[in-house]
C-alpha cells in the first residue's frame, strides 16, 4: 500500500490556489494515487457549518480561532486520519498556517494561545502533532493580490478586509516558514499561471513526491 501523503495550500486572498489543487489532483490520479481533495475551514459536515459562520457571521478573533480549530478537529478526525491511513494522497487547500497567518497575524491573536490550540487539536492517536508532510506556499505582494480580488465575486468577511489586514496577514505566513522552513515550498504567485504550475511541479519531482514531468493543464495555459 502507497504511504499517504498530506499536502496543504496556502496564500492570502487572491494567490490563485485553486486552478494549481485541482491540476495537481489529477496529476496524482494519473500517477496511480488515490487522492483526498479537501479544505479547511470545511471538509465536514459539520466543519462546512462553521465554515459559513466564520466568513459570515460577525464575531471576536478568539470565538474566530476557536470555531476554526473546532472545524479543523472534526475534519481531522474525519476525513484526514483516515485518508492518509489508507495511503491516499491528502491535498487540503488551507491548514493550520491559515489560522496563524488570519487570526494570529490578522487578527491579532496570541500566538502562544495558537500554539496551544494547535497542540491539542491536532494531536495524533499517537501522541505526535498532525502536520502536513509539505506546505506549498503561493506567496503574493497584498497589493497585487488585492488588485486581483478587486474583480472578483461578492466578498467575504476575510476578502473586504482593508489591504492593512492582509499585511499582517502575509507576515503570519512568513513567520510560519521560517518557524519550519524543510515544510514549504514557496512559490511566486505573481508569475503567470503556466510558470507557477511549472515551479510547483519542478518541486514536488525535486522532493521525489512525483514521478514525472507533465504538460501544463489546459486550465493553466495562461
Ligand atoms: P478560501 O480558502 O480562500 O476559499 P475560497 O477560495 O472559497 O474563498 O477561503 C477561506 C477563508 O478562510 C480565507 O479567507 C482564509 C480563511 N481562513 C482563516 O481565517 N483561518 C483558517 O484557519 C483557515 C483554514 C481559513
Amino acid at each position: 500500500m502507497a504511504q499517504g501523503l498530506f499536502i496543504s495550500f496556502e496564500g492570502i486572498d487572491g494567490a490563485g490556489k485553486s486552478t494549481h489543487i485541482q491540476g495537481l489532483a489529477e496529476l496524482f490520479r494519473q500517477q496511480g494515487r488515490q487522492v483526498s481533495l479537501t479544505r479547511e475551514p470545511g471538509g465536514t459536515a459539520l466543519a462546512e457549518s462553521l465554515r459559513e459562520m466564520v466568513l459570515h457571521q460577525p464575531m471576536d478573533p478568539l470565538t474566530e480561532a476557536l470555531l476554526v480549530f473546532a472545524a479543523r478537529r472534526d475534519h481531522l478526525q474525519q476525513v484526514i486520519e483516515p485518508a492518509l491511513a489508507r495511503g491516499d494522497v491528502v491535498l487540503c487547500d488551507r491548514y493550520t498556517d491559515a489560522t496563524f497567518a488570519y487570526q494570529g497575524g490578522g487578527r491579532g491573536n496570541d500566538w502562544d494561545v495558537l500554539i496551544q490550540l494547535e497542540r491539542w487539536v491536532q494531536a495524533t492517536p499517537a501522541g505526535a502533532l498532525r502536520q502536513p508532510d509539505l506546505t506549498v506556499w503561493f506567496r503574493l505582494d497584498p497589493a497585487i493580490a488585492a488588485q486581483r480580488l478587486a474583480d472578483a465575486r461578492v466578498p467575504d468577511r476575510f476578502e473586504s478586509q482593508p489591504l492593512g489586514f492582509f499585511q499582517a496577514v502575509h507576515q503570519g505566513y512568513e513567520r510560519r516558514v521560517q518557524l519550519d522552513p524543510q515544510r514549504f515550498i514557496t512559490l511566486d504567485a505573481s508569475l503567470q499561471r503556466h510558470q507557477v504550475w511549472q515551479q510547483l511541479t519542478r518541486e514536488l519531482i525535486g522532493r521525489g513526491k512525483l514521478s514525472i514531468m507533465v504538460q501544463v493543464p489546459p486550465a493553466l495555459q495562461s
